[in-house]
This record gives C-alpha cells, sequence and structure tokens, in this order.
C-alpha cells in the first residue's frame, strides 16, 4: 500500500477508530504483509497506510456489499463520484423521501451503483447501522443528520 492522509470513507458500528492508539502499540513499527479479516470500515487499516512504510494488504469481510464497494472505490471512483453526486443533490431536496426511495428500489444495479447506493445509505441512516432482513434488503431506518457529506471526494480519491 501506498502512504496517503486517508482515513476511512465509511461509518461503522464496532470500529475500532478509538482503539487506534492502543493497537499501534501493539504492531510492529515496519510491517510486511497485513491481514485484516474482519474489515468493516477499516479503521485500523487505514490507520497503518499513514504510519507505517509501503506493505502489502490482504483485506476480507463476510459482507459481499462491502467488498463491492472497496472494489469500486479502486477501479471506477470517477464514475462513483459522478453517483453520488446525483444522490447529494437528491438528498438534499428530498431528505428523508429520498433516502427511502434510494433504500427501498431494489431494480437491478450495476457495482457501481451498488457502491454508491451502499456509502449512501451508511452516510444518511440511523447512525451509519448495517442491517438487513432476511430476504437481504437493507431496513435501517433514516438518520438525524444536518447537510451530510455524501460524496466526500477526497477522502474517495485519497
Ligand atoms: C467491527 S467491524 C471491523 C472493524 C475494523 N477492523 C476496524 O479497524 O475498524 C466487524 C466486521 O466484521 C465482519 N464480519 C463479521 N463476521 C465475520 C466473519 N465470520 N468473517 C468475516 N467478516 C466478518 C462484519 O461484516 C464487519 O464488517
Amino acid at each position: 500500500m501506498h502512504k496517503t492522509n486517508t482515513t476511512s470513507f465509511l461509518k461503522w458500528a464496532g470500529g475500532k477508530r478509538r482503539l487506534v492508539t492502543s493497537l499501534d502499540k501493539l504492531t510492529p513499527t515496519s510491517v510486511d504483509r497485513y491481514f485484516e479479516p474482519f474489515l468493516g470500515s477499516g479503521a485500523f487499516f487505514f490507520h497503518l497506510v499513514q504510519s507505517r512504510k509501503q506493505f502489502k494488504a490482504y483485506l476480507s469481510d463476510s459482507n459481499p456489499h462491502l467488498i463491492n464497494t472497496y472494489r469500486e472505490v479502486r477501479d471506477n471512483v470517477n464514475e462513483l463520484i459522478e453517483i453520488l453526486m446525483d444522490h447529494q443533490i437528491g438528498y438534499h431536496k428530498n431528505g428523508e423521501k429520498y433516502y427511502y426511495s434510494v433504500r427501498d428500489n431494489q431494480s437491478n444495479k450495476t457495482n457501481t451503483e451498488s457502491a454508491a447506493k451502499f456509502i449512501f445509505l451508511n452516510k444518511t441512516c440511523y447512525n451509519g447501522l448495517y442491517r438487513v432482513n432476511k430476504i437481504g434488503n437493507f431496513n435501517v431506518p433514516h438518520g438525524r443528520y444536518f447537510n451530510p457529506k455524501i460524496c466526500n471526494k477526497e477522502k474517495l480519491i485519497d
């Protein structure tokens, strides 16, 4: 991985952001390979990217929608940003109504559209929670945020 100013672009319940300093003390100063099987928002991984020399990272998570999102950020960030900008405009016009229309739209999507939906819901749902019902549909209610930054270009591009 290359050194950047990146921090996580997602909120995540149980994220290790507050534990980063303690975990850092337990981690070698020079990292050759890093295995993160429970990636979530990658708080500790992004900390290592900033604080260690270049290393090889093996990142995984059982949530396929999360993994798709990371892949799209890596491979199709410009298209992803365009779709997120549209969500940002739609949300700022219609807030809660727009949130539920996106959340409950189950039509087929490209991987990039799915990743944009994932980030949009993460930024606007209650507490950034991720929860699905028995048939796999995201069912977290709308959160209460004033002017959430749905498309954070800098974080996505870094
Ligand atoms: C609390 S988050 C991880 C936080 C992250 N390591 C950090 O640095 O902030 C836990 C993640 O583990 C994933 N997970 C839970 N059970 C899993 C399993 N059996 N195999 C792989 N991932 C799993 C969840 O999808 C979730 O994204």
